[in-house]
C-alpha cells in the first residue's frame, strides 16, 4: 500500500516536473532575447526578376491581372481601373524612382487614386526593386523620361 502511494507521488512529482519545464521553456527563451539587438541582420531577399515575378502574382494580381494587363479579378469592383502593365507607352513614361514611390507609397504619393495600396512596409526595398524589373519584362520596355 505504502509503495502504491510512493509510486503514485513519484509519478506525480514527475509530470507536474515535465509540465513547469514545458512552461518555463519558452519565458526562458523570451529573456535571453529582450533587449539584446542583433548585430547583423541578414538580407531576407537578394534583388532578381525571379523574386519580382513571383511577388507581383502574389499580391499585385488581384487587380492588375495575371498577365498584368488590369484586368484582375478584383478590377471590377474598383471606380479606377488599376493599370495596365503591359502598355509600353503607358510604362516607359515612368521612370523606375517613380515606380519604386508609386508602389513603396502607394498611388496617393504620385497624385494617383488611393486604390493603388502602399506597399513599402510589406514588402521592403528588395522585393520592389525586384518587382520593378519585372515591371520592365511585362512592358517591353524602358522609361524614355528622367523624371
Ligand atoms: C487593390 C488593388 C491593387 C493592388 C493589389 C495593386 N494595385 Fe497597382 N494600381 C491599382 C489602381 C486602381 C491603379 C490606378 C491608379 C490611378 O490610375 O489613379 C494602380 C496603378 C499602379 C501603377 C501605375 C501608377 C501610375 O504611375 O500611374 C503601378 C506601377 C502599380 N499600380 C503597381 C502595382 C504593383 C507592383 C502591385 C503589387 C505589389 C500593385 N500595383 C498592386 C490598384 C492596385
Amino acid at each position: 500500500m505504502t509503495t502504491n502511494i510512493k509510486i503514485k507521488t513519484t509519478c506525480f512529482l514527475f509530470i507536474a516536473a515535465l509540465i513547469s519545464l514545458c512552461l518555463a521553456l519558452p519565458v526562458s527563451g523570451e529573456e535571453k532575447t529582450e533587449g539584446k539587438v542583433p548585430e547583423e541582420v541578414p538580407a531576407k531577399y537578394e534583388v532578381s526578376i525571379e523574386l519580382g515575378r513571383s511577388t507581383y502574382q502574389h499580391y499585385c494580381t488581384p487587380c492588375h491581372g495575371v498577365q498584368g494587363d488590369g484586368n484582375g479579378f478584383n478590377a471590377l469592383h474598383l471606380l479606377v481601373k488599376p493599370a495596365n502593365h503591359t502598355d509600353s507607352k503607358f510604362m516607359s513614361e515612368r521612370n523606375d524612382t517613380k515606380l519604386f514611390d508609386t508602389i513603396n507609397l502607394g498611388g496617393v504619393e504620385v497624385a494617383k487614386s488611393t486604390l493603388m495600396p502602399p506597399w513599402g512596409a510589406a514588402l521592403g526595398d528588395e522585393r520592389i526593386k525586384s518587382l520593378i524589373l519585372h515591371l520592365r519584362e511585362l512592358c517591353k520596355c524602358q522609361a524614355i523620361k528622367s523624371w
